[in-house]
């Protein structure tokens, strides 16, 4: 195992990638070396190592590890055409294409466009390609059009009986929560859902808790407890739900493991076949940057160590392929089918769409996952530090000294008088000053959490830190929002 690789993340070991998936991420090994500082550098950029002492390593010290590849940092942010006149800090809802993505999406189109191409395919090379920098096989990885399409398919296509219960979250977003109701209505499942905490005070612990129990509560009553799902981070307050953790529980209780991880692909370097769990929906539009409408779906379609649990019976839900060997729904180990491919292929395909996707997916891969997900992480627990400093580390809904539940979404409260963190129109008045206020104009978004003990939701402010952006932009970020708080108190 790669050591830079395993010192670098900040989730288990487990997840890491082997040398050899390294290598190929980056021109070379010791260009990747380089780019994530090889050695006692590496320890220094690590947010884990970062975290590892004092549950909080300071603004100053997160800062020096930031400018240390500012240059190259530089170069990245020249790969994008964003409007210079805005800061973009909302990836968590929109990425960007790099202007290669957007070169080859143009040429193909219009390539397309001359010769009448259709698009009749399962992308099988173009998912090849894709897969390895997720740590999965092609047949494990489907092209989908979205997060929320991916979770379609993942639910939709399960074999639910009357009474099956899925342990779930009050965080989830619609993407997971709809066709959830879907089941509900049309087969007679139950959703069972626990109330997550919010702000520095809690750790991966809490959440393997906080599912065992309410699984143990459910069954000691007599139900039927069939799935777990989860959103790794949570769109409201970036909580990294933690994937070891919870798949642990997962394969305790033998439970199928859905994942909405809209935000993992592009952000966070991840190893599906390691960590196991059945379903991973993500968003390619997002973090990744690759075009509007194109997601990641990864189906665990074989039975590793990683998840010894029989592969669960599943339907294709959208497609125009149905295999002999998908009829049954069963698949086994030694007889299952290409899920990835009859995922994605349904009807003529938008190739230059797909294939704009892989793109991005190899521009990430040549900067590095491992690095880019360092930085973003970085940026973030810079960003947590300085909301610490000025507002107080209780303005935090997002956790920050604990390592497995961090991610690049920081969610906080910036109002002078807390309590105007219930108040929705304020908190739509302070995105939208801080984009019209300041320049280079801020493109942040509230969104709604609730919040156990509380009656009503409380309207935070969350930011998302991505490879484009510099130190210098969290500051003038910090500064902005700690001038707005003081204007609208
Ligand atoms: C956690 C989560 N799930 C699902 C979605 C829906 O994403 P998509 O537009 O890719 O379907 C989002 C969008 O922000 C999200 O944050």
């Amino acid at each position: 195992m790669n050591k830079a690789v395993e010192q670098g993340n900040p989730q288990n070991t487990e997840l890491s990638f082997s040398d050899e998936e390294v290598k190929r991420w980056t021109p070379s090994r010791r260009d990747f070396l380089r780019i994530l500082g090889a050695g006692a550098s590496v320890a220094a950029f690590s947010p884990l190592t970062a975290f590892a002492n004092n549950g909080g390593p300071g603004a100053g010290s997160l800062r020096s590890q930031l400018v240390q590849d500012e240059r190259f940092w530089e170069s990245v942010n020249r790969m994008f055409i964003l409007n210079p006149n805005k800061t973009f800090m909302n990836i968590g809802t929109a990425g960007s294409m790099p202007k290669l993505t957007l070169d080859l999406f143009d040429e193909e189109n219009r390539e397309r466009a001359k010769e009448s191409l259709s698009g009749y395919s399962n992308l099988l090379t173009q998912r090849t390609r894709v897969a390895p920098g997720f740590g999965v096989d092609p047949d494990e990885l489907a092209f989908s059009a979205n997060t929320s399409s991916g979770m379609c398919h993942a639910i939709l296509g399960l074999d639910w009986k009357a009474g099956d219960v899925v342990v779930t979250t009050n965080h989830e977003h619609p993407g997971g929560d709809t066709p959830l109701a879907i089941a509900v209505a049309r087969y007679g499942i139950e959703v069972s859902r626990i109330a997550l905490p919010v702000g520095n005070n809690q750790t991966a612990e809490t959440y393997a808790d906080l599912f065992t129990q309410r699984i143990s509560q459910l069954r000691a009553s007599g139900k039927r407890v069939r799935a777990m799902m989860w959103s790794s981070p949570t769109y409201k307050t970036g909580t990294m739900l933690p994937l070891v953790e919870l798949m642990n529980v997962a394969k305790a209780n033998e439970l199928i493991s859905i994942c909405d991880g809209a935000h993992l692909p592009g952000m966070m370097a991840l190893n599906y076949a390691n960590l196991g769990m059945d379903f991973m929906s993500g968003a390619g539009h997002k973090w990744q940057c690759g075009p509007g409408s194109t997601g990641i779906l990864v189906i665990r379609n074989k039975i590793r160590a990683s998840n010894p649990l029989p592969l669960p019976k599943w339907f294709p839900i959208h497609t125009s392929s149905f295999p002999t060997a998908a009829q049954s729904g069963v698949r086994t180990a030694t007889s299952t089918f290409d899920v990835g491919s009859v995922v994605t292929s349904c009807g003529s395909l938008h190739t230059p769409m797909f294939n704009a996707l892989v793109k991005a997916c190899d521009i990430w891969d040549e900067i590095g996952r491992k690095k880019i997900e360092t930085y973003d992480l970085t940026l973030s627990a810079y960003l947590k530090e300085r909301i610490t400093e000025r507002w107080g580390v209780t303005r935090l809904y997002s956790p920050k000294d604990d390592p497995r539940l961090v991610s690049a979404l920081t969610s906080f409260n910036p109002f002078h008088n807390p309590a105007d963190v219930l108040d929705s129109a304020k908190s739509t008045a302070f995105v939208t000053r801080m984009l019209n206020d300041y320049p280079k104009g801020f493109v942040i978004r509230n969104v709604n959490v609730p919040v156990i003990g509380s009656e009503r939701d409380h309207y935070v402010i969350r930011i998302s830190t991505h490879l484009w952006h510099s130190v210098s932009d969290v500051d003038r970020l910090v500064d902005a929002m700690w001038d707005l708080s003081k204007k609208m108190a």
